[in-house]
């Protein structure tokens, strides 16, 4: 691929992680640049999820690979205007982090399995059952097309302790 580009991440608190996103009424070229720096600067991070709000740019997509075996490829994904059609009732809880709340991780309950239909970067409709680490994941990262953060499932004073911990770490971030 021809100039991928690594981008900023935000870091909360920011007004942009806290927005509704705009559907993305057509796949074009940007959109397959923006998917590409996205990868790149996901597996850069390294994460396993990243939305286009992270990057600044206010549309409905994410990028995610939850492949974590060292003998099994890698699984590149890039879901356009995801839409959760189907949530399972069973529950579970995983150890969530975020690359814009970083070195901060907190347990979230979520539905165990989802199913998700979303745009591929060919215009493609395509739908998909989630479980495990991926079921968590697409539900996180399309959270973050909505404005919500993992934290806001916590309760409030451990949300604000969180909160108070990223801004002290943008100020440092930004003396340097
Ligand atoms: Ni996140």
């Amino acid at each position: 691929m021809i100039g991928m580009t690594k981008r900023t991440i935000l870091i909360h608190p920011d007004p942009r992680l806290k927005k509704v996103t705009d559907p993305i009424a057509e796949v074009n070229d940007d959109i397959r640049r923006l998917a590409d720096d996205m990868l790149e600067t996901m597996y850069d991070a390294p994460g396993i999820g990243l939305a286009a709000p992270q990057v600044g740019v206010m549309s409905r997509m994410l990028v995610m690979d939850c492949v974590k075996e060292e003998d099994v490829p890698p699984r590149p994904m890039v879901l356009v205007n995801p839409e959760i059609t189907w949530s399972s009732d069973e529950l579970n809880t995983y150890e969530e982090g975020c690359l814009s709340i970083p070195d901060q991780y907190a347990d979230v309950e979520r539905p165990a399995e989802v199913e998700v239909k979303w745009t591929t970067l060919d215009g493609e409709t395509a739908q998909e059952k989630f479980d495990g680490l991926w079921a968590t994941c697409v539900q996180h990262e399309i959270d973050h097309l909505n404005g919500k953060l993992f934290i806001d499932y916590l309760k409030p004073l451990k949300r604000q302790m969180i909160t108070r911990k990223m801004q002290k770490l943008k100020r440092e971030r930004a003396r340097v």
